[in-house]
């Protein structure tokens, strides 16, 4: 993931807008996720401050994603 979750995103993004196919199976565990942002990544990472964003402070990367889409809640 460290290495390669930007491919995912962009993977999941041309297959969500392109072609209409929400689904992903994983090639190592054959679990199924939909293919989401908001809402798979944001289920284990609720906190883009803290996970995502320091991470992309410290690489001086700055993703524009949320622009458009909603960043996770923290759970209350
Ligand atoms: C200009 C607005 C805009 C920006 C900026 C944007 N997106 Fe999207 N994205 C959309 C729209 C609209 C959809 C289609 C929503 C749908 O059909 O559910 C979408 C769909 C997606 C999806 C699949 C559906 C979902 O719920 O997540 C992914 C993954 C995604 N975008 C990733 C990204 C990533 C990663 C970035 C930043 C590198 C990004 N997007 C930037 C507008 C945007
Ligand atoms: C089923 C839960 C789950 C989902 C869904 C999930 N992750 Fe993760 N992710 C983890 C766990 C657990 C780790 C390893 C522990 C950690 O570093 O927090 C991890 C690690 C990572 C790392 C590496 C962190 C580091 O310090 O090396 C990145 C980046 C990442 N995930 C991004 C994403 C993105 C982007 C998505 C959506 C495409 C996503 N994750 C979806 C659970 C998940
Ligand atoms: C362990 C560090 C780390 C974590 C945690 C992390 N990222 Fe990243 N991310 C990076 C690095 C480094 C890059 C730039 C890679 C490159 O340019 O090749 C990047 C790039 C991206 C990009 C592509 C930006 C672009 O404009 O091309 C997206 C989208 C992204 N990350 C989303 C996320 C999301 C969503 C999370 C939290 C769920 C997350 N990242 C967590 C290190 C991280």
């Amino acid at each position: 993931m460290r290495a390669s979750h930007m491919e995912l995103l962009d993977q999941w993004r041309d297959t969500v807008v392109r072609d209409n196919q929400r689904t992903y199976v994983s090639k190592l565990s054959g679990k199924e996720f939909e293919m989401s942002l908001q809402k798979t990544c944001g289920d284990c990472h609720s906190n883009k401050a803290e996970f995502c964003d320091a991470c992309h402070d410290y690489t001086a990367v700055q993703p524009y994603c949320w622009t458009c889409h909603l960043e996770p809640q923290e759970a209350p």
